[in-house]
């Protein structure tokens, strides 16, 4: 942009820094090729200090990569600061590049337009391998249900493809067949991202499960305007949203069609679908949530959502309704109602999705209540988005975990398999919601998955692939009060289960 970089005397740790001025957009900066820097697939930690000169008061400011690919640009924020001063601030963030054929480094702002200074940038990555003589989780489950990862494109990438080609066999796409992603404006589709999962995904004899053709977050404003205005509850409104709901399920069941062949055929992996992503929310005396699908066409959406899918991808992909927290009775009350009625209105849904994003000592025997208790409705189920934060609520925070809390997620990792192969034959897949703790979609520290960042088996994975390997439950550290609906995990040594405080919302 127009913006212009000058050397101060004044550095963060040295003598120098570099001003940056004359910024016309919030996106203009200071920017640094990093093409032959960064390596895609290897995860970097990116460091660097910044402040805004003396008396400019306080700004947000963003480190961000461009990447081209194939003549297309497109932008990731590697980690924003909201508040920065004049004082000298370090900035460290760890970022793993997708493919590119350029990229650059740049810092630029959240908004205004504030000159400041940054200093002693730092990128630093080391390329980990991944030990695949280990035990493969799939195989470890092989006889209780398909195991899957929901991952990213820079997740089949040198050894983190390898790793998660060793242990699944199956993956979610974790952004790719969002509507974002593949309608980011009215009638224009883009499955580049998402045609790269399902071709690497074919490539080791994967199968895939699509994730999500409607939800309140990450799609696009443009679905729920008209001319730039918010739709009404007009009768023209509701026929045009309603229209937009059949056309954009209708492209992508086409789209995967046409580029893979018929569902259920040897050429297209894609066995399942979430039809609707996060419907319910048990504060409604409905029980549903009030998202713009909703606020426009009332709880109709859903079963047209279902009705649109069956219609568009054919008898052979297994169609789901997708939530979290489910496991908690009233949460569970909603779903477990909507379901119901659904299936009694004759509507195709076939399976029920629970998320699962927990913490350590979240009642197993609660999620085993709520696997029950569809297990009484004709419909199968899947865990669609496992993981286990190794905080137990909001106050905590580390850059790693204490060793006995990773030992603690290992037992509740191997606790939570225990109970779900119980209930294998409910059950069409179990997704572990990302590869490494490096690249969770939760906040740092929490290390919610079965691999670390350097690729490394955690206790976790153990917990899952052979218990025997971390021993024995060790005494609890809290004292939880039982839940009174709690029944006993019919292990050896049963888990205390804690009432929950916090419900967190992903
Ligand atoms: C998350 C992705 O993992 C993140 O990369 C993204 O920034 C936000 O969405 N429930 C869902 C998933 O159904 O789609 C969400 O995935 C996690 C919560």
């Amino acid at each position: 942009g127009d913006a212009t970089v000058a050397l101060t005397a004044d550095g963060a740790r040295g003598t120098r820094s570099l001003l940056v001025q004359g910024r016309t957009q919030s996106w203009n900066g200071a920017a640094v090729d990093v093409t032959d820097v960064l390596v895609p697939g290897t995860t970097y930690t990116i460091g660097l200090w910044l402040r805004l000169p003396a008396g400019a008061g306080e700004a947000g400011l963003r480190v961000s990569v461009q990447r081209d690919v194939d003549g297309v640009a497109s932008y990731e924020t590697v980690t924003t600061v909201e508040r920065v001063t004049s004082q000298w601030t370090q900035v460290v963030a760890s970022y793993t590049p997708g493919r590119f054929d350029t990229a650059s480094l740049y810092v630029e702002s959240t908004g205004s337009l504030t000159d400041f200074l940054l200093d002693d940038v730092l990128v630093s990555g080391v390329t980990y391998t991944p030990d695949l003589s280990l035990p493969s989780v799939a195989d470890a489950l092989a006889d209780d249900f398909p195991f899957g990862l929901g991952i990213e494109p820079v997740d089949t990438l040198g050894g983190r493809g390898d790793l998660a080609a060793h242990h699944a066999v199956q993956i979610t796409p974790g952004n790719q067949m969002k509507p974002e992603s593949v309608q980011p404006a009215e009638g224009t589709f883009t499955y580049g991202d998402a045609d790269l999962m399902v071709d690497w995904a074919l490539e080791h004899d994967m199968r895939v499960y699509g994730h999500t053709l409607v939800w309140h977050q990450q799609t696009p404003a443009w679905f729920f305007e008209r001319d730039g205005a918010p739709l009404t509850t007009s009768t023209a409104d509701q026929a045009l949203l309603r229209d937009r709901l059949r056309t954009h399920i209708e492209a992508v069941a086409d789209h995967f069609r046409d580029t893979y062949g018929e569902y259920g055929t040897p050429g297209n992996p894609i066995f399942a679908f979430d039809v609707v992503n996060e419907v319910i929310d048990e504060s409604q005396p409905d029980g549903l949530r009030r998202s713009e699908w909703y606020r426009v066409l009332g709880a109709s959406y859903v079963a047209d959502a279902f009705r649109y899918a069956r219609a568009a991808f054919g008898p052979d992909v297994l169609l789901f309704i997708n939530d979290y927290n489910s496991e908690y009775p009233d949460k569970r009350a909603p779903y477990l109602r909507l379901v119901t009625d659904l299936l009694a209105q004759g509507v195709p849904v076939d399976g029920v999705g629970h998320q699962l994003h927990v913490e350590v000592g979240r009642s197993v025997p609660m999620i085993e209540d709520t696997i029950e208790a569809f297990e009484a409705l004709p419909v199968t189920q899947a865990v669609t988005e496992l993981d286990v934060s190794t905080y137990r609520h909001a106050g905590e925070q580390w850059a790693t975990p204490p060793a006995d809390r990773l030992l603690e997620q290992a037992y509740y990792y191997r606790d939570v398999l225990a109970m779900l192969k119980r209930h294998a034959a409910s059950l069409e897949s179990v997704t572990v919601w990302g590869l490494e703790d490096s690249r969770t979609w939760l906040r740092a520290g929490a290390a919610p998955l079965l691999f670390d960042g350097a690729l490394q088996a955690k206790p976790a994975f153990w917990g899952v692939v052979d218990p025997s390997r971390i021993g024995a439950t060790p005494t609890p550290t809290a004292t939880p009060t039982p839940t009174p609906t709690a029944t006993p995990t019919p292990t050896s040594t049963p888990t205390p289960t804690a009432t929950p405080t916090v419900t967190p919302t992903p």
